[in-house]
């Protein structure tokens, strides 16, 4: 295998065998590809995109480069939720206590913070010891006893993914619906899930800005599923401005655990019932959509899911205490607000550079070895079509980076649309994919 023939191949637009693809990337995974190849063969591929069977090559690659997990011992429904990524997403964080605490088991492998999006593992760690590196059978044996298991790539699941994923981090190839549809599929094949349930983001926080992108990337992403025998839907979902209103791992964190306390935005609550509505109805047929909503409304209100969260954060070695007193998290240094240039309607949000601005205080990485400051974040105040009077906080940000600070606070004004007649509200849950 020559590296840069099958670069030169695939950057002329042709198509790639299931063989070269096997054969590159699993030398990539082994360290006899170096970055800049790898890098290169991910620009041709983003730029030229990739066949149906190109995409199954590299998923199957990936799948094959690790171990796949096997929870036919599982007594109950086994089934995952995956997002495609945004700005202020913390669904999974919420959707997998509610669920484990409903009975389903959840063997969740996420992602750390891509591009402009945060990841839930990053979210995670933020809470002092939580361990995402897990071995394989103590998660395994988590998952059948507790229902539920939080971990990121181990050197054994899709360690092609894994090193592939940090490269397109930071080399500006995500938004790809190859890439993302065997990166993505890959880990939930290798879970051994009987059901999934993907939430694809559309808009201008998502790496599928548009509708007709967003669809795309559902139906590849749920004919995957169903290729390997699993019942797999997609909801496509709002990502026109962040889900809640922390952008930020802790802050993230904080949110999901009020979500949990029954004091969740209402649209983070939304998306999160929905989709775990497609996971209930996929483990009993017999259940309504209404039904479905209401059994996890209720382990929110009776604090079983809560209770969940803070026993999953101890077994997997981290501190429960934090969670019961989220004030006593420590704070960035520096903080200061964007407010409102003019009064009348908030029109418009650029999601994607709020997402870049987290990186800038700190909340995300700019190369795969930076580390995270889990104490910067932001929270944005008000929604699409709230009015805002002039000189009113938008956004509170923190750093421990004075400078980067005051640069976000310089630009902060321009991620703001402000108008004089109320916009379309965009709607939160715009089709469902099965
Ligand atoms: N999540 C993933 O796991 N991979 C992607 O490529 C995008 C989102």
């Amino acid at each position: 295998m020559i590296p840069y023939q099958i670069i030169e191949k695939k950057s002329q637009g042709l198509t790639l065998s299931e063989s070269e693809i096997k054969d590159f990337v699993l030398a990539y995974t082994a360290g006899n590809v170096p970055d800049y190849q790898m890098s290169a063969l991910l620009m041709a591929i983003f730029i030229k995109g990739m066949t149906t069977e190109e995409t199954l090559s590299l998923t199957k690659v990936m799948l094959e480069s690790g171990e796949c997990m096997d929870f036919t011992s599982a007594p109950g429904f086994v089934a995952d939720k995956h997002s495609t990524g945004g700005v202020g997403d913390k669904v999974s964080i919420l959707l997998a206590p509610i669920l484990a605490a409903l009975g389903i088991h959840i063997p969740m492998i996420s992602g750390r913070g891509l591009g402009h999006s945060g990841g839930t593992l990053d979210k995670l760690e933020s809470i002092p010891g939580f361990n995402v590196n897990l071995d394989l059978k103590t998660w395994h044996d988590l998952v059948l006893k507790e229902h539920v298991g939080l971990i990121g790539q181990t050197g054994n699941i899709c360690p092609a993914d894994k090193k592939i994923y940090a490269l397109r981090d930071v080399t500006a190839t995500v938004r790809s619906i190859p890439l993302i549809s065997a990166s993505i599929m890959s880990k939930k094949i290798a879970e051994g899930v009987q059901g999934l349930v993907l939430d694809v983001k559309t808009g201008n926080g998502a790496f599928m800005q548009t509708q007709d992108d967003s669809r795309a990337l559902a139906k590849s992403l749920v004919s995957i599923g169903k290729g390997y025998g699993i019942k797999t839907t997609a909801l496509i979902t709002d990502m026109n401005q962040p889900l809640g209103s922390a952008i930020g791992n802790w802050f993230e964190m904080e949110e999901s655990v009020r979500g949990l306390q029954g004091d969740g935005p209402a649209d983070l609550m939304d998306v999160t019932y929905a989709l775990g509505a497609e996971i209930l109805k996929m483990s009993n047929p017999d259940l309504t959509q209404e039904a479905a909503i209401e059994l996890q409304a209720k382990t929110v209100a009776d604090g079983s899911a809560f209770e969940k969260l803070k026993r999953i954060t101890e077994l997997q070695g981290g501190n429960p205490d934090v969670l019961d007193k989220l004030s006593d998290y420590p704070r960035a240094k520096y903080s200061g607000a964007v407010r409102a240039p003019r009064s009348g309607y908030l029109a418009k949000v650029d999601t994607m550079a709020l997402g870049f601005a987290g990186i800038q205080l700190g909340a995300g990485r700019r190369k795969i070895t930076d580390s995270i400051d889990y104490s910067s974040g932001m929270y944005i105040h008000s929604r699409i079509g709230d009015s805002v009077s002039s000189g009113e906080d938008m956004l509170t940000v923190y750093s421990n980076d004075e400078k980067a600070l005051d640069q976000v606070l310089a630009g902060g004004q321009d991620i703001f649309t402000i108008e004089q007649s109320p916009p379309e509200i965009p709607s939160l849950i715009r089709e469902r994919i099965e």
